[in-house]
This record gives structure tokens, sequence and C-alpha cells, in this order.
């Protein structure tokens, strides 16, 4: 059955996106090699994204790096939205709700990780209880402003637990 997992790059001050959204801090970083990144790729079978992140700001667009891991995913993706578009592109499946946009998701995703893409999705699945693991690599970079790896007001405590051996920030979530 597949998990999900919520993974993303922030930066040290837990932001995956700059203030508007922008992601030009993330370009330099995502050039580095880590064996840890592409043992994520090869172990998703799914994406599932919000539009935030869909429709967001990709600094490689228009080249051969467009897209999720930098262009070198090329499995299924499903997109939450309440808004779908008009004419969508024929390789994504816009979603309009999150218990059915988990439900292809995972069954599209075989045995493999459901990869989560946004903050706000992400943060929806804690709430549901159903997301299973979470994976932040962390850039040497501090932005200040912007989109928050997690955002909750008021607060919460959430309980994470190291997957063993792991030597990224890779947890599992403890319900
Ligand atoms: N640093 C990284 O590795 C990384 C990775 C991924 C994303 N990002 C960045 O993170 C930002 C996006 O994150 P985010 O948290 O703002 O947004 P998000 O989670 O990507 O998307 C939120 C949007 O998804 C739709 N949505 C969410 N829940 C829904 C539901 N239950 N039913 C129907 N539609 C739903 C809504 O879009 P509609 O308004 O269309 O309904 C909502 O505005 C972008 O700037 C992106 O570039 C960074």
């Amino acid at each position: 059955m597949a998990k999900l997992l919520y993974s993303a790059t922030m930066s040290l001050d837990g932001y995956i996106a700059g203030p508007g959204g922008d992601m030009s801090w993330l370009t330099e970083h995502a050039a580095e090699e880590n064996p840890t990144a592409d043992r994520l790729l090869a172990g998703v079978g799914a994406i599932l994204a919000g539009n935030g992140t869909f429709g967001g700001d990709d600094p490689n667009r228009g080249t051969d790096s467009e897209g999720a891991f930098g262009g070198q995913y090329h499995g299924p993706v499903f997109v939450l939205t309440h808004r779908p578009p008009a004419d969508p592109p024929t390789d994504v499946t816009f979603v309009g709700d999150l218990p059915s946009a988990i439900e292809q998701s995972k069954q599209a995703a075989g045995d493999r990780y459901v990869n989560i893409l946004g903050a706000d999705v992400a943060r929806q699945c804690i709430e549901a209880g159903l997301l299973d693991e979470i994976l932040m690599f962390v850039a040497p970079v501090l932005l200040g402003d912007g989109v928050r790896m997690f955002d909750r007001p008021g607060g919460t405590n959430v309980r994470l637990e190291p997957v063993a051996g792991e030597v990224e920030h890779w947890y599992r979530v403890v319900y």
C-alpha cells in the first residue's frame, strides 16, 4: 500500500518558498548531488501537488529541468484544486477534494510513495491523520518570509520519529 510522504527543500529558517512564492533561491542548491534525493525519486510512484505548487514559480520553466525533481520525474501527477482548468494538460489529473485525491494518487503509486508537494496540502494530510512521513532537505540559506513548511495558526504538537539510518531530516509522523 502506498505511503504519503511530504518532501521539500526548505531554508534553514523553515520556508519552502520565499515571499510571493519566489523559488529562485533553490536553483543553486537543487543542482547539488544528493543520494537521498536520488533514492526518493526512485521511490515515488505518484505526485499529489496543491495548485499553489502546480501553478507556482519554477525557475527552470522552459528548460529540461522544469517540473518536479528538476524535470527527472515522469510518473502520474495529481493536482488538488477547486478550480480545474477548462483545457487540462493530458498528463495531469485535477481533483477537487482531498480524500479523492489521496485515493487516486495512492492507487496510481502502487507500493511506492505518493509524494505530497505543497505545505497547505501537507498540513491537511497531517490534520486528517493520513501523512505517513516527512523528508526535508535543508538548504543553507535564510529567507525570513514566505511559505512555511508547516503553518498552523494557534500552533499544534505533531510528534515525529526519525527514520532509522537516514542522514537527512526524514521522519515518521506519530499520531
Ligand atoms: N521548496 C520546495 O521544495 C517546494 C516544493 C513544493 C512547493 N514549493 C512551493 O510552495 C508553494 C506552494 O505551497 P502552498 O502551501 O502555498 O500551496 P499548495 O499546497 O501547493 O496548494 C494550495 C492550493 O491547493 C488547492 N487545494 C488545497 N487543498 C485543497 C482541497 N482540500 N480541495 C481542493 N483544492 C485544494 C487550492 O488551490 P485552488 O485555489 O486552485 O483551489 C489551494 O490554494 C509554492 O510557492 C511552491 O513553489 C516548494
